[in-house]
């Protein structure tokens, strides 16, 4: 069952009552989603590779899909966006949601796109940005290796402490091309070390507002 909630910035997000897990920083949902996947994210990778694909651990509000695709407005590269998802959020909560409002009236016909298209096929939502959403668990799924930037935005590690595993990082190690990076809001010293044992190079970052630190953790042949 979910519930919508505002944030301090004034963005909604969810409140997930069987986890009493909330989906976004209470200090702000858009500031937490632009400060740790598309600033660390998306801009760095923006300087390393010349077309971007993204895989996004799990889509939930479809907010960093939305923020991402506005991004691409400056840095104008080809991007692939695919979104792992197996609980998807019901139509009536996502027509609630205020981001369109917040961000520009002209991301509608993509943000309900994003949440009506159908699963598993590539979606133009501009002619430079692909999304595809999955319906499937990361434990389960079995992706290819080309990506080059992973939003990791699971439930946390008290939560779902099965995705913060040395087990499905070595998954996601796999998954990225050498320079690829995985970033995180989640900045726990067990997760840097299973980060690390999982093979990738990671740095801490400062943090959203109210967070000290955030992860970049990023594969590295040199490694
Ligand atoms: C912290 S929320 C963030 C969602 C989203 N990125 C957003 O900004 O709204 C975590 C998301 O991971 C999804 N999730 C839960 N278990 C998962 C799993 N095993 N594999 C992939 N995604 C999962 C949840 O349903 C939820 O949408």
């Amino acid at each position: 069952m979910h519930s919508i909630v505002t944030t301090d910035d004034g963005s909604h997000s969810l409140y997930e009552e069987q986890l009493n897990e909330q989906y976004h920083s209470k200090n702000g949902a858009i500031n937490e989603s632009n400060h740790v996947f598309i600033q660390a994210g998306l801009r760095f990778t923006n300087n390393h590779f010349s077309s971007i694909h993204i895989l996004e651990i799990g889509l939930g509000t479809g907010l960093n899909a939305i923020l991402t695709l506005k991004e691409n407005a400056s840095i104008n590269k080809s991007i692939q966006y695919d979104a792992l998802e197996p609980f998807p959020i019901k139509e009536e909560i996502v027509t609630k949601l205020n981001y369109v409002s917040l961000l520009g009236i002209e991301f509608e016909p993509a943000f309900k796109k994003i949440h009506s298209c159908v699963w598993e096929k590539d979606i133009a939502l501009r002619p430079n940005f692909y999304f595809k959403k999955k319906l499937n668990k990361l434990e389960k799924w079995e992706g290819d290796k080309n990506y080059n930037l992973i939003y990791f935005d699971a439930f946390s590690p008290s939560t779902q402490p099965e995705l913060w595993t040395k087990t499905i990082f070595e998954k996601l190690n796999g998954l990225l091309l050498n320079n690829g990076s995985l970033v995180t809001y989640c900045a726990k010293g067990e997760v840097k070390r299973q980060l690390k044992a999982a093979g990738f190079v990671v740095e801490s970052l400062p943090g959203p507002l109210g967070k000290r630190e955030m992860i970049r953790a990023i594969k590295s042949d040199k490694n």
